[in-house]
């Protein structure tokens, strides 16, 4: 009978184990997932701010919608900046595109965040303010920025490369130095 009740209670306890051991993991699913569809949102504010930046004229994007797009990278930036628990450092199994130098190197990755922000608030700034010049300038520092991250820190397969979208070169717009 006390067999029974200590296996039990064992099996028990493992199976809780067990269990916060899965939400754990959902969890960090779940993290990796919204911080995908973020880098995805930052990703397309960057592409429609391309063509402001370079003057191509576009009938239905103005001023406003390219200080809304700027005002929201900051803003994105801040959030995703958030969404790297040690539990989403998951590459070996394929789950998330982020290396484990993330979790290596937290200083560097942090100070990249930082710098991303410094030209997104730039950016703002340049454009509210309709200086052409400073507004290359802060979309090249940008653009470098992501550009800079992912080649540290973010890994494609193989596979995974061909449905990439285009310009991972971290120059989203022409005549960058
Ligand atoms: C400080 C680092 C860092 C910065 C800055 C950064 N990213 Fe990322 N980004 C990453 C990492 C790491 C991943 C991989 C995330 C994953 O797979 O879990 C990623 C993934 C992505 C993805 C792919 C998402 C997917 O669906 O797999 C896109 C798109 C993206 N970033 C766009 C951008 C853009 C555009 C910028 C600049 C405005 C930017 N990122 C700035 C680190 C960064």
């Amino acid at each position: 009978m006390v067999n029974f009740f200590k296996s039990t209670l064992v099996f028990l306890i493992l199976s809780l184990t067990n269990l916060s051991m899965t939400s754990d993991f959902n969890e960090a699913l779940d993290t990796i997932e919204i911080r995908k569809t973020a880098m995805q949102s930052l990703w397309e504010r960057i592409k429609r701010l391309s063509p402001y930046v370079e003057l191509k004229e576009k009938v239905d994007y103005d001023k406003d919608l390219a200080v809304t797009d700027a005002e929201e990278v900051l803003e994105l930036l801040q959030y995703t900046k958030n969404l790297w628990h040690n539990s989403s450092n998951l590459s070996a199994k394929g789950f998330t595109n982020a290396t484990p130098a993330v979790w290596a190197l937290p200083k560097y990755f942090d100070k990249l965040y930082s710098t991303a922000e410094l030209s997104a608030n730039e950016l703002k700034e340049a454009i509210i303010n309709d200086e052409i010049d400073d507004t290359v300038v802060a979309m090249c520092n940008l653009g470098n920025s992501c550009g800079t991250c992912h080649a540290n820190f973010r890994r494609l397969l193989t596979s995974q490369l061909n449905n990439e979208v285009s310009g991972w070169s971290g120059k989203y717009i022409n005549n960058c130095e």
